[in-house]
């Protein structure tokens, strides 16, 4: 690409897109140039709010401006598809949050049309850019402490009861597992790959979506990860690696900056990670290099990695009996 700087337009203004803009503001040459809604007056107050160039009362209107570069989708998870493939008709770029889509098959025609367009295309699972994380994979990956005999991950919250938010909402994609259950299996994905065998039991609530889920991935020689989540109860969200030669764990809440401990031989060496906003910048940074280097796939965030991600949750959706 031969800008400066990048053109972003956020599609949908609700609470993600808020702190996505507020973290868009610590990335060096990144212009927040429009924001769409349904609504103009919703556009309007967003853009006034967050100091964006431009406000559209539909995503379409947003989406025939030529000056953006990039798109990134902030609704639902039920929209993530059809959003994703009307900015990539409209030739745009695009960022969409997570989960991807709501099946494998959406994401494979997601990634299809993004490569016949030749448009950059990213699920915007942001934990793998996090400094901490960055860390973690590296220091896995390097040994130091053997090898990974268990994972155990969580992230749960009690979130009030509302029928027609997106949380419980079926229509909506309502559930734990789509909305948060999706980090502690990206973080077993992230560092143990595909499981062998996967068990998983839910709750489905009054509204027919998971209110919690537990699931268990095994692995070869005995390795396993438990990974929980929930819409209805607190829980610690912490991950804990135990491996062959020390503990490692990563403070409450692990999916977003944070601090990790490695326990070793009765020492325990604390790491803290300086990050100036929520920590969306980093996701957002790595599209920006994409960008301006013309590239369309992520080396981090892979098409075979969101592959992977939607498969696992499939196949969780399945043992639990969640069908959208
Ligand atoms: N990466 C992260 O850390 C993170 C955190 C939270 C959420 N997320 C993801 O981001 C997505 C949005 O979550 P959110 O918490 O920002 O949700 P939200 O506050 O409900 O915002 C979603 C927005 O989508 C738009 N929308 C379009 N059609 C809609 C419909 N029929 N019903 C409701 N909203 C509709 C609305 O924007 P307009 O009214 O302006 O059109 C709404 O404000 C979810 O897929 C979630 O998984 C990611």
């Amino acid at each position: 690409m031969n800008k400066k700087s990048i053109n972003w337009g956020i599609l949908g203004a609700g609470k993600i897109a808020g702190k996505f803009a507020i973290s868009l503001k610590q990335v060096e040459n990144a212009c927040l140039y429009a924001v769409a809604s349904r609504s103009q007056e919703k556009a309007t107050a967003f853009a006034e709010k967050f100091e964006v160039q431009k406000a559209f009362g539909s995503y379409e209107s947003m989406l025939q401006n030529k000056e953006i570069d990039i798109v990134y989708v902030a609704t639902p998870h039920v929209f993530h598809y059809a959003h994703s493939m009307l900015s990539l008709d409209f030739g745009k770029a695009v960022l969409c949050e997570k989960p991807f889509a709501m099946n494998r098959k959406q994401v494979e025609e997601m990634i299809a049309t993004a490569k016949t367009k030749n448009l950059l295309l990213m699920e915007a699972m942001w934990t793998p850019f996090l400094p901490h994380i960055q860390y973690l994979k590296e220091l896995l990956e390097s040994q130091k402490y053997g090898k990974i005999k268990k994972l155990t991950a969580d992230f749960g919250f009690d979130a009030p009861f509302d029928e027609q938010g997106r949380l419980f909402k079926k229509s909506l994609g309502g559930g734990s597992l789509l909305d948060i259950g999706i980090y502690p299996v990206f973080l077993a994905l992230h560092t143990l790959g595909i499981p062998e065998k996967i068990e998983a039991k839910a709750t489905l609530g009054k509204t027919e979506v998971d209110e919690d889920c537990e699931i268990r991935f095994l692995y070869r020689e005995n390795v396993k990860a438990d990974l929980k989540s929930s819409i209805i109860k607190r829980t610690p969200t912490v991950a804990v690696f135990e491996l062959e030669h020390a503990v490692i764990e990563i403070a409450s809440r692990w999916h977003e900056p944070s601090t990790i401990t490695i326990i070793s031989s009765g020492e325990t060496e604390m790491k803290n990670f300086e990050v100036a906003s929520y920590g969306y910048e980093f996701e957002a940074r790595h599209v920006q290099e994409m960008l301006f280097q013309g590239r369309t796939e992520s080396n981090v965030m892979t098409f075979q990695k969101s592959l992977e991600l939607i498969s696992l949750l499939d196949k969780v959706r399945e043992l639990i009996k969640l069908e959208y």
